[in-house]
Formats: C-alpha cells, sequence, structure tokens
C-alpha cells in the first residue's frame, strides 16, 4: 500500500481498501454520521461496522449524506453471535442491509466464532456470497484451530480474518497461517483500542519521522500488509491518522516494534469468551 486508497487482492480476486474506518462504541445517529462523513471527506474508502454496534443505520445515513457511488465505498458489517445459525444469519443479514441502506455489502463477516454455530452460519454466508449479496464472506476473531475446523466443511474459504493485532499482540503465527492459506489478515484494534497512544517506545520512534504513536503503528500494519481500521469519533484524529503514506518505517524499527510482542489482549480471547 502506497497511497490511502490503494487496495489488496482478497482471495476471490474483490479489491479491498488496505485502509478504513472503525465504528466500534460510536454512538448511533449524530456521533457516527460525523465521523464517517470525516473519514469520507478526508479520503477514506472503507467502513467497518457490525450488527452489535447498532450504528449502522447511521453509517447508511452517512453514505447517502455524502454524495459517493456505492460502488466508492467497501462496506463491511458483521453477523452477532445471538444471530448465528442457518436461517437467523440470513434474516441478520436483511436486517443489516436494511439499517444500512444497501442491498449487497462488500465484505459480511461472522463476529466471533460461537462453538456449535459457526458451521452453520457459514454455510448460510456462503449462500449470501453465491446469490450476490456479500461480496465477500470472513470471519472474525478465528485462531488457526478454528479456520482449519471451518476449513474442513467449508466450500468456499473464508477472504478476510478480522483479529485484534497491534504492537503488544503482533499475531505472527496465525498470520503466517493465514498468508499460507491465503487468507487477508484485517487488524482491529490497532491502537489498542486506544491504550497504545501514549506508548513510549513507539512514541519515540515517532518523534524520528515527525509522526504520532498512532501514525506509526498505523504505518506498522500497512508494510506488514495488514488492513487496517483504526477508529475515531474526532476528524482530527481520522485525518492524522491516515496521514502515513508520506514516510516509510526503517527495517530497524519495524524490527524493535515486532520485539514489543507480549501476547497481551485489549479484548476478549477468542478461546474464551461469554457472549
Ligand atoms: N471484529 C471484532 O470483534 C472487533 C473488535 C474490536 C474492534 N473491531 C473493529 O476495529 C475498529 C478499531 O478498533 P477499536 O475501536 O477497538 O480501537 P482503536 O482503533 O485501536 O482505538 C480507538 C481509540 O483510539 C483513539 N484514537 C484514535 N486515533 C487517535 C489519535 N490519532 N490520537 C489519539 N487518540 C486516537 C480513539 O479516540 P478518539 O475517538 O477520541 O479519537 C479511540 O478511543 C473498531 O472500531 C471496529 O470497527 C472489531
Amino acid at each position: 500500500m502506497h497511497a490511502l486508497n490503494d487496495t489488496v487482492k482478497l482471495n476471490n480476486g474483490l479489491a479491498m481498501p488496505g485502509f478504513g474506518l472503525g465504528v466500534w462504541k460510536v454512538k448511533d445517529g449524530e456521533e457516527v454520521i460525523h465521523s464517517v462523513r470525516s473519514a469520507l471527506n478526508a479520503g477514506y474508502t472503507m467502513i467497518d461496522t457490525a450488527a452489535i454496534y447498532r450504528n449502522e443505520a447511521g453509517v447508511g445515513e452517512a453514505l447517502r449524506q455524502s454524495g459517493l457511488k456505492r460502488d466508492d465505498v467497501f462496506v463491511t458489517t458483521k453477523v452477532w453471535n445471538a444471530d448465528q445459525g442457518y436461517d437467523s444469519t440470513l434474516a441478520a443479514f436483511e436486517t443489516s442491509m436494511k439499517k444500512l441502506g444497501i442491498e449487497t455489502v462488500d465484505l459480511y463477516l461472522i463476529h466471533w466464532p460461537t462453538a456449535g454455530k459457526y458451521k452453520e452460519t457459514w454455510k448460510a454466508m456462503e449462500r449470501l456470497y453465491k446469490e450476490g449479496r456479500a461480496r465477500a464472506i470472513g470471519v472474525c476473531n478465528f485462531h488457526a484451530h478454528h479456520l482449519e475446523d471451518l476449513l474442513q466443511d467449508a466450500e468456499i474459504k473464508p477472504a478476510v480474518d478480522q483479529v485484534e493485532l497491534h504492537p503488544l499482540l503482533s499475531q505472527v503465527p496465525l498470520r503466517n497461517y493465514c498468508y499460507k492459506e491465503g487468507i487477508a489478515v484485517e487488524a482491529y484494534s490497532p491502537l489498542g483500542s486506544g491504550g497504545l497512544i501514549n506508548h513510549p517506545g513507539l512514541k519515540a520512534i515517532g518523534d524520528k519521522y515527525g509522526k504520532s504513536a498512532a501514525q506509526v503503528m498505523l504505518r506498522w500494519n500497512v508494510q506488514s500488509d495488514i488492513i487496517t481500521i483504526p477508529r475515531s469519533t474526532q476528524e482530527a484524529h481520522i485525518i492524522s491518522n491516515a496521514d502515513i503514506f508520506d514516510f516509510e518505517l526503517s527495517p530497524e524499527d519495524i524490527d524493535t516494534i515486532d520485539a514489543l510482542n507480549e501476547d497481551k489482549r485489549f479484548g476478549a480471547d477468542p478461546d474464551n469468551f461469554d457472549f
């Protein structure tokens, strides 16, 4: 990726922007409309929402207000755990499309690997893909063993695995597995959900380039070929987070960031969640 609107080619040939806006915890209505419109104004071309974020309606409203054509923005949404299963996933998909005000989504993801459910859910996702309602389908929070299990029965391979990934959780084994399987890795919580904004080591690296710790983390994603979706509700942050295509981290700095890994999660472990 060399520019904000550069894309990566998914395993089904679809071009997905490598950089987008996440909207978890962003309130529906004015707040999410402001975030999404700020991002689109700044040149972002990908928005990541989910049914459980309860802001799909606002995301849809922002898309319409922007005046952009449907094909100019790559939209991701996700099926929530309580809706997993075959029929319930199909119904949840229609609800999401209605809220977003669109007919077709670019990427539809299973939100978590709900035990005993995700294979049936995947069958519904495959149907939505075959019917052309989802241009690509994928998963979130799948460890390699979840993917291995899913692949035993899947007709269509997931295009994307969206997982928690930042300098304290670099996910190298999963990245290697996904690379081998042709599954794109997408980093959620790329700023540690905000917890790494003031990290001294990342700030020190940023100082060398006249960049912030946030910009260093996002640039590290981009240079590592990882799709990334930082969240912000502040226009200044939305703009500065995307201002990472005019510098390059040296191989030594990439190594320093890689070495920060502690396998530390800010969110739940997909092997141990209770929602
Ligand atoms: N699939 C999943 O299970 C899953 C789970 C978690 C997240 N996600 C997705 O990933 C997206 C990003 O992850 P996240 O929401 O956990 O957090 P994040 O992007 O790692 O961090 C967001 C936090 O950082 C702050 N921030 C952003 N840019 C900043 C800047 N330049 N300077 C200072 N502070 C800054 C934001 O506050 P301000 O608003 O004040 O800027 C916010 O508090 C989510 O929104 C969602 O779309 C998916």
